[in-house]
């Protein structure tokens, strides 16, 4: 069961910035990673559609051997906080309460912003989870739809000039407000960590939801005695739904053109 895989899934790229960190923090770790690029977006779908859609995905990633799951969808692990995907007795995470639980421990004034697709802002996933562990934080959300396109077609650098004008827009509100901790709370979102930073300044921290979700699969194969003794590197294994060409050129963005991968297309079932 060792070194059975960690198991990631997202509706396209995004989910890779988990990964990446996952690389990082469990170099020895195979992993295999899913994103269902020919239904991408899921944020801006109805919470049953997402749900039918994540019970998909997960039945992929159950057919491989998997010691532990990541939901690396901001949507999903909303949708999925009423209405589970993976058997309880399943190793299992959504991003929701790894970045929750980050974005409490930096907030200094009291004040997180949320941001994340139409489908995750709406379920209040976030805010709920924030204001269950700590009633007294001011909890401000935006509904940000236009990020996760502008990512998957590579829309990234810190000065672009289209994702600074549309960033301004969106997270106006978090500066009027005053959030000094804002939860980058769809999995894409990172991507445009530099846009982000230059948007906002210096003086608001950003969670990266797919990153802690990360450093807190980590904490529990720890705590399972799970992480794997391989010594050398882990074997990363890359499943998407649509053009394998399209989804090459994003991972080689966003993981380096020397990532080691194999990278396929799937049929989910
Ligand atoms: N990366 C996903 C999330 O974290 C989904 C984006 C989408 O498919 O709309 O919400």
């Amino acid at each position: 069961m060792k070194d059975y895989a960690i198991g990631v899934f997202d509706s396209g790229v995004g989910g890779l910035t988990c990964v990446k960190e996952l690389k990082q923090i469990l170099p020895n770790e195979n992993v295999i990673y899913l994103g269902d690029t020919a239904r991408i977006p899921y944020g801006t779908k109805s919470g049953d559609t997402v749900y039918g859609y994540a019970l998909q995905d997960a039945r992929f990633l159950e057919e491989h051997k998997v010691k532990m799951f990541i939901v690396a969808c901001g949507t999903v692990s909303s949708v999925m906080m009423k209405r589970p995907v993976f058997d309880k007795k399943k190793l299992c995470t959504g991003v929701v309460y790894p970045a929750v639980a980050e974005a409490l421990k930096k907030t200094k004034n009291k004040r997180i912003g949320v941001i994340g697709t139409s489908a995750t802002i709406k379920s209040k996933a976030y805010e709920q989870a924030i204001n269950d562990i700590a009633p007294d934080v001011k909890v401000v959300t935006k509904a940000c739809p236009m990020f996760v396109p502008l990512v998957e077609n590579g829309y990234t650098s810190p000065d672009d000039p289209i994702s600074t004008a549309i960033s301004r827009d969106y997270l106006n509100v978090m500066i009027d407000e005053e959030v000094d901790t804002l939860i980058m709370g769809c999995t894409h979102y990172p991507h445009l960590k530099g846009v982000f930073e230059n948007v906002l300044g210096s003086g608001v921290s950003l969670v990266s939801s797919g990153a802690e979700a990360a450093k807190f699969a980590k904490r529990v194969l720890q705590n399972e005695n799970l992480l794997s003794d391989r010594k050398e590197e882990g074997r990363l294994e890359l499943y998407c739904t649509d053009s394998v060409e399209l989804f090459t050129e994003n991972v080689e963005t966003f993981l380096g053109h020397n990532i080691n991968a194999a990278i396929s297309q799937c049929v989910l079932k």
